[in-house]
C-alpha cells in the first residue's frame, strides 16, 4: 500500500482515536486477506544467556551481573520434543553470543531437529556471524534468521551500542542471510533511547525497501544493570501503531505479538493481533533457566506467555476470532 511520508508521521502522531481505529481496522483487514484469520505460533527456546556483546539496553550484556547459563543439546531436543506434542512446526533457537555455539555444534543440532521432525521449520537468533558460518547452518537446515536491526540510523546505532559494534556489520548479515535463501526477520525496539520520529521513520522505509519476511519491534524496558536502567519504557500505543503500518507497508510480512509488549499490558498481545500481527511465540525453554533469560526487567514467562499453556492461548485467540493452526506458517509472498 502507498502510504505517504506524511501520511505516516500523521498517523505516529495524531491523537484522533478515529484515525488510530481506521488504521488498525484497515491492518487487519490487509492480514487477513493474505493470511485469514490466522495465528502462527512458534516455539522459543533461549539457549544460552552467555554473550560477548555489550548492547547498552540488554540485560543479558557481556558486562551485566547476571547468572549465566547454556543448555545442552539434549536439553534443547527435549524441548523440541514437548513443543512439537503440544503443536509447534516451529522451533526458534535463540541466545546471546555464545562461542560454545560453534558452527558445528550448531548444525548438529539443526539437523537433529530436521531429522526428529521433518514437518518443522527452525529458525536461528543467534546474532552476527560471518557468511561462511550462516552459509553452514542453512546448509544443515536452518530455514529461518531473526537479527534485528536495531536501528536504520547509524547515528543512533552507534548510541545503543558499544564502538565495537558496528552498524555496517549488522546491515551486511541481513544481506548475507538474504543471500543465503533464509527467510529473515529484522526489527527495532520501540521507544528506544535517543529514537525520534525521524529515526522510526527511517525504519520504516528500511522495511519498506528491505522488505523482511519476518519483523520483530516491541517496546523498549529498561533492564537492571544496564546503562539505561533509568530510561523509561517504551510506548505501547505507539508500538500498536508501528505494527499496523508496518502491515500496510509489507502486506505479506511475518508479524509476531512480541512477549515484551505482553509484559507492558495484560492483553499486549490481543491488542498487537488487532493492529495487524500474526505470530506468537510461546516460551519452550525449560522452566528453571526462563528468568535467566532476563534481557529486560519483568518479562514474562509464564501464564499465556508460556509454551505449556497453548490451550490457554489459543482460547485466548479464538475469543478475538483468531484460529491457531498446527503448521509451519511461512512467508507468502516472493523473498
Ligand atoms: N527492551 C526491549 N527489547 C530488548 N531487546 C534487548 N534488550 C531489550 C530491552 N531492554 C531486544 C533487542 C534484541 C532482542 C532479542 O530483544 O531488540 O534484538
Amino acid at each position: 500500500m502507498n502510504l505517504s511520508s506524511s501520511e505516516i508521521r500523521r498517523l505516529l502522531t495524531t491523537s484522533d482515536p478515529t484515525a488510530v481505529d481506521a488504521l488498525m481496522e484497515e491492518a487487519e483487514r490487509v492480514r487477513d486477506e493474505v493470511y485469514g484469520r490466522r495465528v502462527f505460533m512458534r516455539g522459543l527456546i533461549e539457549v544460552s544467556n552467555h554473550c560477548r556483546n555489550n548492547c547498552l539496553y540488554c540485560g543479558i550484556r557481556r558486562d551485566a551481573d547476571c547468572r549465566r547459563y547454556r543448555l545442552s543439546p539434549e536439553q534443547i531436543m527435549d524441548c523440541c520434543r514437548v513443543g512439537h506434542e503440544l503443536g509447534f512446526r516451529t522451533f526458534v533457537l535463540q541466545g546471546g553470543e555464545d562461542a560454545w555455539f560453534t558452527d558445528e555444534r550448531v548444525c548438529q543440532l539443526v539437523r537433529g531437529i530436521k531429522e526428529a521432525y521433518p514437518d518443522s521449520a527452525v529458525t536461528l537468533s543467534l546474532g552476527e556471524r560471518d557468511y561462511d558460518s550462516y552459509a553452514r547452518l542453512r546448509e544443515a537446515g536452518a530455514d529461518r534468521y531473526l537479527l534485528r536491526h536495531e536501528t536504520a540510523n547509524r547515528v543512533h546505532y552507534g548510541r545503543l551500542h558499544p564502538a565495537e559494534m558496528s552498524f555496517d556489520h549488522r546491515m551486511q548479515c541481513l544481506r548475507d542471510l538474504r543471500r543465503l535463501g533464509y527467510q529473515v526477520g529484522a526489527g527495532f525496539m520501540v521507544g528506544s533511547p535517543y529514537q525520534t520520529l525521524d529515526t522510526l521513520m527511517e525504519d520504516l522505509r528500511f522495511i519498506a525497501d528491505f522488505r523482511p519476511e519476518m519483523v520483530g519491534i516491541g517496546p523498549f524496558i529498561p533492564a537492571a544493570g544496564t546503562p539505561f536502567e533509568q530510561e523509561p519504557a517504551g510506548s505501547v500505543e505507539l508500538t500498536l501503531r508501528l505494527l499496523a503500518i508496518i502491515r500496510l507497508l509489507h502486506p505479506q510480512v511475518l508479524l509476531p505479538a512480541t512477549t515484551a509488549l505482553g509484559t507492558l499490558h495484560p492483553t499486549g498481545r490481543e491488542r498487537a493481533i488487532a493492529a495487524g500481527a500474526n505470530v506468537v511465540m510461546p516460551n519452550l525453554s525449560p522452566q528453571d533457566t526462563r528468568a535467566l533469560y532476563s534481557i529486560y526487567n519483568n518479562k514474562l514467562a509464564t501464564g499465556s506467555e508460556a509454551a505449556e499453556s497453548v490451550a490457554d492461548l489459543r482460547l485466548r485467540m479464538q475469543a478475538i476470532g483468531m484460529e491457531m493452526p498446527v503448521e509451519r506458517g511461512d512467508f507468502k509472498g516472493k523473498s
